[in-house]
């Protein structure tokens, strides 16, 4: 039987530092003393001494078999898995080693359209093809939900010699689909489920969040514990049922992937966050949802504003809501999203998640209280009475998606096609060889392979005259694209 009130990595790193062995292995800043005395006294002698390396005694992420296979092994009964790897790189990691994983070149994909980067990038890697789902799109707030079940049917009844199906659940706004019925329907014609739940480590420990990638039967699973389950930025886990995917190839995989050089510290931040998660983790959660729906309440009196709820949720696209997602939006102030985080970091040093065009979104964890949001909603009402007041009620801003392009070529093919730059103003029609995103959230409004059309230049210009961060080109000012050579015709 498990304890999870134990958290073996940790421990067994306290226990070594206090042992005070000479280390003549790296890294050789030496418990700090090799460090520069700045950087030092800022982070403190106790980081610094359990900033160690996979030496004999503290196992190795590689090749678990001490310290790192128990913590690996509490999480995976935490999360409900057969089996738990640490990522230190991020989501992003763990969501390339579950395509990696699954996907060999030429393979289909079934994938959302308004996917992560880092999904793009595996595929790219694989040289899988991606056959792209259209998510929901909610265009009273601007933004895509997930996918249905009916479309995931449609899907797998055209592409039934699919390698995998990825889902996004929750999305970065909090909102889940009927994740239980897209897993029974993929799993029906044998394809594995692979879940993007980088904004969904805590909907798995309160039964009023919606459904877990595991608790939905998913296969894989890549969960940003660093984003909203407490542990340091750079760490997450991959969690996996066993069945459709080998554990060990997974595992293989991740390792291919991996730095040798992992940081104890990201491990052990893993280890005690899965205790804090799966021993408090309930009655901290009902703290959180109480304070983010009495937030929600109170930003849904303020003129001018509105914080969607389970209003929201009329599809089985829109099945379920983490309601600790702040999502208010602005477009009846007149102004953008991102003219509202610009003011809040001026008026009252406020930063938050995200803005768009038309929304802001503000995320309320177990690491807030009443006197933080109160703090909020006072400057959100000081925004409202001064964009009110200056009449600008009354003229709210028009709301508009970006098209979905057409995917002419893989894109592992465009992305090593022989290129050309162009001006971006004229590229219309040509395919693009590199990535267009708005960041954050980071979802390409154009990705290598796509077919650029004059409303997405029309919209990418758009954003960045907003003062929105437009990444991925290669030319960051963008006037030029790259796109693929075209061969001239011979007469
Ligand atoms: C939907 C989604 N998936 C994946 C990621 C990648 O997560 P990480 O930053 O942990 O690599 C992010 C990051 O913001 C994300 O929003």
């Amino acid at each position: 039987m498990l304890n999870q009130w134990e958290t073996p990595l940790f421990h067994a790193l306290l226990k070594h530092a206090s042992a005070e062995p000479k280390p003549f292995h790296i890294p050789g800043h030496k418990k700090g003393k090799g460090m520069n005395p700045e950087f030092r006294d800022f982070i403190g002698h106790n980081a610094l001494s359990i900033d160690l390396i996979n030496i004999e005694p503290l196992d190795d992420l590689h090749h678990p078999h001490g310290i790192i296979h128990e913590a690996q092994e509490l999480a995976a009964d935490a999360f409900s898995a057969d089996y738990t790897f640490f990522s230190v790189q991020g989501t992003s990691g763990a969501i390339m080693t579950m395509i990696l994983s699954v996907c060999a070149p030429g393979d289909k994909i079934l994938v959302p359209r308004n996917v992560h980067k880092s999904i793009m990038s595996a595929i790219i890697f694989a040289g899988a093809v991606p056959v792209f789902i259209y998510p929901e799109l909610d265009k009273k707030l601007g933004i895509s939900h997930g996918i249905t079940p009916a479309s995931v049917q449609t899907a797998v009844q055209e592409h039934p010699e699919a390698k995998a199906l990825l889902v996004i659940n929750p999305t970065y706004f909090g909102v889940s689909a009927d994740l239980k019925l897209i897993v029974d329907t993929a799993h029906q014609s044998g394809i594995p489920v692979l879940v993007d739940e980088a904004h969904g480590v805590h909907i798995h420990f309160h039964p009023d969040l919606p459904l877990s990638a595991m608790q939905a039967g998913a296969d894989l699973a890549a969960t940003s514990v660093h984003k909203l389950g407490g542990s340091m930025t750079q760490s997450s886990v991959l969690n996996v049922k066993k069945g459709l995917v080998d554990p060990h190839h997974v595992q293989a995989v991740m390792s291919m992937l991996t730095t040798t050089s992992t940081s104890y510290l990201l491990l052990a931040s893993l280890d005690t966050a899965r205790k804090y998660l799966a021993t408090q983790g309930e009655r901290l959660l009902e703290q959180t949802i109480a304070l983010a729906e009495s937030v929600r309440k109170e930003v849904n009196a303020i003129p001018g504003l509105y914080c969607p709820g389970r209003e929201m949720l009329d599809s089985n696209a829109a099945f379920a809501l983490d309601p600790t997602k702040i999502l208010i939006s602005v477009a009846d102030l007149g102004i953008t999203g991102y003219e509202v985080e610009k003011w809040l970091r001026s008026q009252y040093n406020i930063e938050i998640e995200l803005s768009d065009l038309y929304n802001i979104l503000c995320i309320i964890s177990f690491g807030d209280d009443r006197s933080d949001t109160d703090f909020l909603l006072r400057a959100l009402r000081n925004l409202s009475e001064t964009f009110v007041g200056a009449g600008k009620l009354g003229s709210p801003v028009s709301i508009h998606l970006p098209d979905i392009p057409v995917l002419a070529i893989p894109p592992r093919d465009a992305f090593y096609a022989p290129t050309e730059t162009i001006p971006f103003e004229e590229s219309a029609g040509r395919i693009i060889a590199e990535f267009v995103m708005i960041y954050p959230p980071g979802i390409p409004v154009l990705l290598p392979g796509e077919v650029i059309t004059e409303t997405n230049i029309v919209y990418i210009k758009e954003n960045a005259a907003a003062g929105l961060p437009v990444q991925g080109p290669e030319d960051s000012s963008l006037e030029q694209i790259r796109v693929i050579k075209e061969a001239r015709p011979i007469r």
